[in-house]
């Protein structure tokens, strides 16, 4: 059987790491046919647009997309193109784990986190105004029907695979009625879920025990902007943006592109780390059911971090991305 995956090589680093990403699943699973589009920065020279109707008509013909990572121009310029493909294919929970690699430095060892982040609402629904000049309002936007299906994927995800402690994060002492909402339904799903433990935790509070000690932590369910920081505060804990993968999940459609952004001061140069998006295009085999071919990929990935002979420059080493990219796939 083929499958079809919608390849979006994205801009700075984007096309190095996911040329070097395909090279390792084309090793390990032939059967996916890449379609590439083209989105952000180099779709919007071309077409005059970043998010280009081809790319969503693509990713809902697949089902599921590998995504470089998209330039966001602060504070002027086109909307960010990450939320508009997950508000366009109504990707509504983030997945991130967070885990402890061989070899890579870091403060803590036995790190192993999943970080569950509400991907539509919130301040980062983006809707903001200015009533009056010199006055803006950014509106933070929640809803019982949001929370509620991205609260029980979550712990649907936690059930499947195992996992046994759930933090809700949350800041409901200052946004009462946001955050308070959050907390209702969350405790009223969890009440379903008996065996996992549900504890809650604020988000302030949260980030000063990371920095401590990540490793009592399992999984967090969060907002989308504490999920956001949470999520480069986790890549921290355990060797930095460039090894940490992630996923956009929706009920039809998947998306999976690694934490970090498109590098721009070290684009080109051939150095990027393409391990956190080749350990994302692993979570996309497991998401498609071939998990002999992921496992495959996370062992190679682990194997050359442990031997530590082709670590990229943010991992402490020199090597290229080819040479890295090279040395994974001699491991499969
Ligand atoms: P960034 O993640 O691109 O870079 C932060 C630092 O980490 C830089 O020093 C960079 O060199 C390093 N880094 C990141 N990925 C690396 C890798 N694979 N290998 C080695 N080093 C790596 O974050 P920044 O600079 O804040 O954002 C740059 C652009 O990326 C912005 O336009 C931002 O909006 C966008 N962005 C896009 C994301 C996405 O498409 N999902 C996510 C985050 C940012």
């Amino acid at each position: 059987m083929e499958y079809g995956a919608t390849l979006i090589p994205g801009d700075g680093i984007g096309p190095e790491v996911t040329e070097a990403t395909v090279r390792v699943v084309d090793a390990v699973c032939p059967r996916i046919r890449w379609e590439r589009v083209d989105a952000g920065a180099a779709a919007f020279d071309k077409y005059g647009t970043p998010l280009p109707e081809a790319v969503l008509e693509s990713v809902r013909k697949n089902r599921i997309a590998l995504k470089g990572p998209l330039t966001t121009p602060v504070g002027h310029g086109f909307a960010s193109v990450n939320v508009g493909i997950r508000k366009a294919l109504d990707l509504y929970v983030s997945l991130r784990p967070v885990d402890t690699l061989p070899a890579v430095r870091t403060h803590h060892d036995n790190v192993d986190l999943v970080i569950f982040r509400e991907n539509t609402e919130g301040l980062y629904a983006g809707i903001e105004h200015e009533p009056v000049p010199g006055v803006v309002e950014s509106l933070r936007i929640a809803t019982s029907a949001a929370w509620s299906r991205f609260v029980r994927f979550a712990y649907e995800w936690c059930r499947y695979n195992g996992r046994r402690q759930v933090h809700l994060v949350h800041k409901a002492n200052i946004m009462k009625l946001s955050d308070g909402l959050f907390l209702e339904i969350a405790r009223e799903i969890a009440s379903d879920y008996p065996y996992i433990a549900t504890k809650e935790i604020m988000t302030d509070q949260l980030f000063m025990e990371l920095v401590l000690d990540p490793t009592p932590f399992d999984v967090l369910v969060t907002d989308n902007l504490f999920g956001d920081l949470i999520s480069d505060l986790g890549a921290g804990l355990v060797g930095g943006l460039g090894v940490v993968p992630g996923a956009n999940v929706g009920d039809k459609y998947a998306v999976f592109e690694a934490v970090h952004g498109s590098a721009p001061d070290i684009a080109g140069k051939g150095v990027a780390n393409p391990i956190a998006l080749i350990r994302s295009a692993a979570m996309m085999l497991d998401h498609i059911g071939e998990r002999a071919a992921a496992a495959r990929v996370d062992r190679a990935v682990r194997v050359v971090l442990e031997k530590g002979e082709h670590l990229t420059g943010d991992l402490g080493g020199r090597a290229t991305t080819r040479e890295i990219t090279d040395a994974i796939i001699a491991e499969l």
